[in-house]
């Protein structure tokens, strides 16, 4: 795991922007596809930011880029704002020129009985594009990574999920009552998320400052599931002020 400290979180984001920028490129020099898994929240919205700067102003272009997102909630429509649909287009992908049928959100409006094939289905789209060569990860109050929450299972992939009562709670302020925050979500699987080839994971603000340091620096645990990370062999930390780990 490389440990990364910036002056701040939005200085993490531009580099880390810029460096994906550069995978894409150099994928594009050799007429390759670039294979991005990519997170919603509040952490990665500097860096969807300065990826559609450069596509405006820059050339930037997307048409090799293939996504993955990380999970969507279940029961809302892609036209709730709160679902994750509705984030990404909002702050990546109605602004950029990456091919709509490129575009892969997990479906949270899906009928029990399919849940099982189409979460079967979108581990063998990503497997069928060589897998993940980039994931983009934040981390949640609780040490989550995707909707993968403590105590879940290391060799999960993508499936349906129960969200914890923290989870709920930290997104009530966005729904405005608990009881209008869904209870599951689909979510990539641990096994899913170590498996991509390379992870930037960022965390920033003060909020997050103990759990990134138990996650980055104590002993790997599944209460914790990003310290699952630890293991992974290309895993670079953006880390802000607030969740700077020193050496
Ligand atoms: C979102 C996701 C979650 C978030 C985490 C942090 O797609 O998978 O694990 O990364 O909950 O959320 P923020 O960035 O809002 O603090």
């Amino acid at each position: 795991m490389l440990i990364e400290n910036y002056k701040s979180a939005y200085l993490a984001s531009l580099e880390a922007a810029e460096r994906i920028a550069t995978q894409i490129s150099n994928a594009q020099e050799k007429n390759e596809n670039f294979v991005l898994g990519l997170a919603t929240g509040s952490t990665p919205i500097n860096l969807y930011q300065e990826l559609v700067r450069m596509h405006k102003r820059e050339g930037l272009s997307f048409q090799n880029v293939h996504t993955f997102n990380l999970d969507e909630y279940c029961g809302l429509r892609k036209t709730h704002m709160e679902s994750y649909y509705y984030f990404m287009y909002e702050h990546l992908f109605s602004h950029i020129d990456i091919p709509t049928k490129n575009i892969r959100i997990p479906n949270g409006m899906l009928q029990e009985n399919d849940v099982h094939n189409y979460c079967l289905d979108y581990e063998f789209q990503i497997s069928e594009l060589g897998g993940i060569d980039l994931q983009i990860l934040g981390i949640g109050s609780n040490g989550h990574i995707g909707f993968n929450e403590p105590n879940c299972d290391v060799e999960s992939i993508t499936r349906k999920t129960e969200l914890s009562q923290s989870t709920r709670n930290d997104a009530t302020p966005s729904f405005g009552r608990l009881s209008c925050v869904p209870t599951q979500a689909i979510t990539m699987g641990m096994q899913t998320i170590l498996n991509a080839k390379e992870i930037y994971f960022l965390a920033f603000g003060e909020a997050k400052k103990d759990i990134v340091e138990t996650a980055l620096t104590k002993e790997i645990s599944i209460e914790v599931p990003a310290s699952f990370l630890q293991t992974h062999n290309k895993c670079t930390a953006f880390l802000d002020q607030y969740t700077c780990i020193k050496n």
